[in-house]
């Protein structure tokens, strides 16, 4: 096992109505807050209005920002940091799914920055502080509302980056399973996906000997299988929507990746298609990342047999383990398109034009990914299979 430090300061309130604790919790923080939020679901589901009533109560002057795209934009943080500049905001309240999310913690880490807030995804600068920030989650996929994280999109040059700092994991994140129940069959299954594809990215790990990370790992992928199917039967199932959007948070917390050497290069590669495509981040997962693990499976065959028979139940019996580990990608598949994930990028109109430019993109910074290097030509190879 590998050294390692945990720290995550989130405090998590989760539950049926407990937007309810809002205010109480807002409130040591300050009067003044920047309310952020997406396209209009929290004002069709209600949300909103709770949220103003609770901000209300405790006499908080509200500023909006709303319409932040999935996939956020440069262009929108920007206007944020604006009005916390200009209105001296001393919060920031994002209430939607991880875009919103993330945008709210690139505004709150830009607010108290002289410069661009892009130098920070570009890795020009580190973020040495951010307005605190509280979140209302509504949708179970990116495990922002309990990490460091955040991921924004420079739609002019076709660029979407990352940014991370333990000043912007939220103060608090209120998540009620109720609030998801509106969430739209696709998004479901685009947060199955993302949920899932987080796991694998620290799962299929070179690291041995680490038998708590990898039932923890599997625990996950189980209740995500499970669960999802169940949530996308009957979208008001409280107990499946709540045990996805606990595994959603659990699977990007900082729990799995403790003393273990992770991978994520199938996210480098997706972040670039929905760079310059802008299609949802887990339709883009679940199209590459059955071909990330046909191209690099017999670098740990075991692994991968093990998760065939773990995950998926398939009998060994008669099986060799490279029979094995195809059973268990080829399962990752079926599930996928079970529930209504494309399988191939011409699904979403996608062609081969620009494969070349991903793949120079995504290995930038050189090779991506640890439980199979891969450089350009590799990502080009598994663009190409995607295809
Ligand atoms: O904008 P509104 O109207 O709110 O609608 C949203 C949006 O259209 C809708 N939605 C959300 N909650 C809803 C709902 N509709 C009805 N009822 C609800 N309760 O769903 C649509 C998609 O929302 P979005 O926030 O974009 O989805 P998601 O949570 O999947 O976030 C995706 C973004 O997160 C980034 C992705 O790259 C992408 O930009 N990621 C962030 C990570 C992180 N911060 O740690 C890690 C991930 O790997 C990922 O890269
Ligand atoms: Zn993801």
């Amino acid at each position: 096992m590998n050294a390692f430090e945990l720290y995550n300061p989130t405090k998590l309130v989760f539950g049926a109505d407990k937007v309810s604790r809002l205010g109480e919790l807002v409130e040591p923080y300050g009067k003044r807050v920047l309310l952020v939020y997406g396209g209009g679901s929290i004002k069709k589901s209600g949300l909103y209005d709770d949220v103003i009533s609770q901000l209300n109560e405790i006499k908080a002057i509200v500023h909006e920002l709303s319409g932040i795209e999935p996939n956020p934009r440069l262009t929108t943080v920007n206007k944020g940091i604006e009005i916390c500049r200009a209105e001296k905001i001393e919060f920031v309240l994002a209430v939607g799914g991880g875009s919103v999310l993330d945008a709210a913690k690139a505004i709150a880490a830009g607010a108290l920055y002289d410069g661009d807030v892009w130098d920070f995804t570009i890795r020009q600068a580190v973020i040495q502080e951010a307005l605190p920030i509280g979140t209302v989650l509504t949708l179970a996929a990116t495990g922002s509302e309990m990490n460091g994280n955040a991921v924004i999109s420079n739609w002019e040059t076709k660029e979407k980056r990352g940014l991370g700092s333990k000043h912007v994991y939220p103060q608090f994140s209120i998540l009620d399973p109720k609030l998801t129940y509106s969430v739209p069959r696709n998004q479901t299954v685009n947060g199955i996906v993302d949920i899932m594809s987080h796991v694998f990215e620290q799962y299929f790990s070179l690291t041995t000997d680490i038998p708590l990370q990898e039932r923890f790992a599997e625990s996950i992928l189980l209740t995500v299988i499970e669960n999802g199917e169940k949530a996308l039967e009957d979208g008001t199932d409280y107990d499946a929507r709540a045990n996805l959007l606990l595994a959603g948070t659990y699977a990007l917390n900082g729990t799995l990746p403790n003393g273990v050497t992770t991978d994520w290069a199938t996210h480098g590669i997706e972040h670039e298609v929905s760079a310059i495509y802008d299609i949802a981040h887990g339709a883009g997962l679940a199209i590459i990342f059955p071909n990330w693990m046909k191209y690099v499976y017999k670098e740990r065959v075991g692994k991968f047999a093990r998760y065939a028979e773990r995950v998926w139940g398939i009998d060994p019996a008669g099986k060799s383990e490279d029979e094995l580990a195809i059973a268990g990608i080829e399962a990752t598949r079926a599930y996928f398109t079970r529930i209504g994930a494309p399988a191939t990028l011409g699904e979403l109109d996608i062609d081969g034009q620009h494969l070349d430019r991903m793949a120079d993109e995504a290995t930038r910074f050189g090779p991506i990914g640890t439980f199979k290097q891969l450089n350009k030509d590799d990502v080009v190879n598994i663009l190409t299979a995607s295809l």
